[in-house]
């Protein structure tokens, strides 16, 4: 059974809860999934699963400068260098939620992890923490 690690950083909430969709979502297709905060996270465990989702909220002037929190770069930081999905370490997807726009956030997020996993393949972002339709035919594609 392939195994997926949903990595979140949330300040009040809709960030864990749009992991938890991811993670529910993905379980519906046969994949094992653990959903754990930053604060949570085994780094032994990273290189174990099959997908990695490294989730954090939206912080910035809204619709400017746009980034991922400290504790979620701490974690980036911290987060020792996977081997690549080519050489059997997880593939990558990265999920943000946020109000306005999400600008910068994305890329901020691949340079922190820059060098120490497969480039993400895949970006979810939600206003809600509910995953859409999309998000579904996304995922749905990721795992194939
Ligand atoms: C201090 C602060 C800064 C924010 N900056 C942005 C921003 O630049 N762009 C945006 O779209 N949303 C911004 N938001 C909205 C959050 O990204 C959004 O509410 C998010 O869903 C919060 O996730 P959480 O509940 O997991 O903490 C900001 C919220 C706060 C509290």
């Amino acid at each position: 059974m392939a195994r997926a690690l949903v990595v979140y950083r949330s300040h009040s909430g809709v960030t864990r809860h749009y992991g938890e969709e991811i993670a529910a979502f993905l379980e519906t297709k046969g994949v094992s999934a653990k959903v754990v905060s930053v604060g949570e996270c085994d780094m032994a465990g990273l290189s174990g699963v099959d997908y990695l989702f490294l989730g954090c909220w939206t912080s910035g002037l809204l619709i400017i400068r746009q980034h991922p929190d400290e504790p979620w770069l701490a974690f980036a930081r911290e987060m020792p260098k996977l081997p690549s999905a080519f050489e059997g370490g997880p593939k990558v997807a990265l999920f943000t939620t946020y109000k306005l726009a999400t600008g910068s956030q994305f890329p901020r997020m691949r340079a922190a992890i820059a060098g120490k996993t497969s480039p993400p393949e895949l970006e979810l972002r939600s206003k809600d923490g509910m995953l859409s339709p999309k998000d579904d035919e996304a995922l749905d594609l990721f795992i194939r």
